[in-house]
């Protein structure tokens, strides 16, 4: 017999947040013993992801003052057991607020502790963390380091921002005057600048989904996939078993102390892993993951509000190709939205024509 149990998805407008929603509802259909029911938010009225939930509800912004409040009260309202967080910016305010979320709402919050947030959310941190504890890494400098870091690594080099996401001012630099226009450029878009060894070869770039239990004891799963991009996304993916790219990821989640979702990006350089990102959370693949076997949103919910410690280790190879898609709501059930900040679905329609 299913049981329905509610929780809630944050960020429902964004790549990651339409992850977290598609994984739950194919966890619906897939014969388990859980049926999700999903209450989407969102700050904009507009995001796709609110209207593909059973509940929709606009919040405020992850830096508005009220926001934490109002995830409180729709997880009271909805009755959730379960947050999922679908943004970045989201991350450190709900992990701050994670034990008074909990203790008012009876809600388990699948945020990584602040320590883990902080190592993630900076690629210097990042870096310092990963030479620290010996593990696979792209070599990488502040800027008042350069002279050493030339003197070492060769060009091209890359030159990015400490706290960038989807690729944005990401560039590669064939010397000195290049490195500087792109710092500076960083500089002026107000961020902070991180020189990284260039690790060439594109076709060898890995993401890999690790999910840990909620004690930070045991990895549950791990599941990679070589990858190519475009605008900042996945957007051709190979699921493989890729063995020495998720032991390797295994490793840096343990080590880090990581509680529930990490998102580990490297590319393979002569055969060995060399990690440039992580992101502390379920990623934009995580739907491509569940389709293969690994539903890392059901896992942790197993593993933090049921108790139990699921684990994977197999999962199907698969190639995976992105595309554009289209949610539909009649105009009134946008304006109602608009209005009330509640959508009461199901009312919007993805077209199975393709
Ligand atoms: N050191 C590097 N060498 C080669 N390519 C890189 C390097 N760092 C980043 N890239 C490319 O740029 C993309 C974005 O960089 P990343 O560090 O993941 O930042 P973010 O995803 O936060 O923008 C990567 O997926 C990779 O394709
Ligand atoms: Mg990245």
């Amino acid at each position: 017999m299913k049981r329905t149990v509610n929780v809630v998805v944050t960020a429902a407008g964004t790549v990651v947040g339409q992850g977290i929603i598609k994984c739950l509802k194919l966890a619906n259909t897939n014969g388990g013993d859980i049926e999700y029911r999903i209450t989407a938010t969102d700050a904009s009225p507009l995001a796709a992801g609110l209207y593909r939930g059973d509940f929709g509800v606009v919040v405020p912004l992850a830096t508005d003052p009220g926001f934490v409040e109002a995830i409180i009260g729709v997880t009271k309202k909805s009755g959730a057991t379960a947050i999922y967080a679908g943004s970045d910016e989201e991350l450190p305010p709900l992990s701050s607020a994670k034990e008074k979320i909990e203790r008012e709402t009876g809600a388990k919050v699948m945020v990584n502790p602040a320590g883990v947030l902080e190592a993630c959310s900076d690629k210097w941190k990042t870096y310092v963390f990963l030479k620290e504890n010996d593990l696979p890494r792209a070599e990488s400098a502040v800027p008042e380091f350069k002279e050493s870091f030339y003197s070492v690594n060769r060009f091209p080099l890359v030159v990015k921002p400490r706290g960038g996401h989807g690729s944005v001012d990401m560039h590669v630099v064939r010397d000195r005057d290049e490195a500087e226009l792109a710092m500076g450029a960083i500089v002026r878009n107000g961020s902070r600048p991180l020189i990284q060894e260039y690790l060439g070869d594109e076709g060898m770039e890995f993401t890999t989904g690790v999910t840990v239990t909620s004690d930070g004891e045991e990895v549950m799963s791990s599941i990679a996939m070589r990858r190519t991009l475009k605008g900042g996304q996945t957007y051709k993916a190979f699921i493989d078993d890729f063995a020495e790219v998720r032991v390797s990821a295994e490793n840096v989640a343990l080590k880090l102390g990581a509680r529930g979702p990490l998102n580990i990006q490297s590319r393979l350089v002569d055969g060995e892993p060399k990690i440039f990102e992580i992101n502390p959370r379920l990623s934009a693949s995580s739907p491509m993951r569940a389709v293969a076997g690994v539903n890392e949103p059901d896992m942790l919910y197993r593993n933090a509000v049921l108790g139990e410690r699921p684990k994977v280790t197999e999962y199907q190879k698969l190639v995976a190709m992105r595309y554009w898609n289209e949610v539909y709501v009649r105009q009134s059930t946008f304006q109602k939205t608009e209005k009330e900040r509640e959508f009461v679905g199901p009312d919007s329609v993805v077209l199975p024509y393709f």
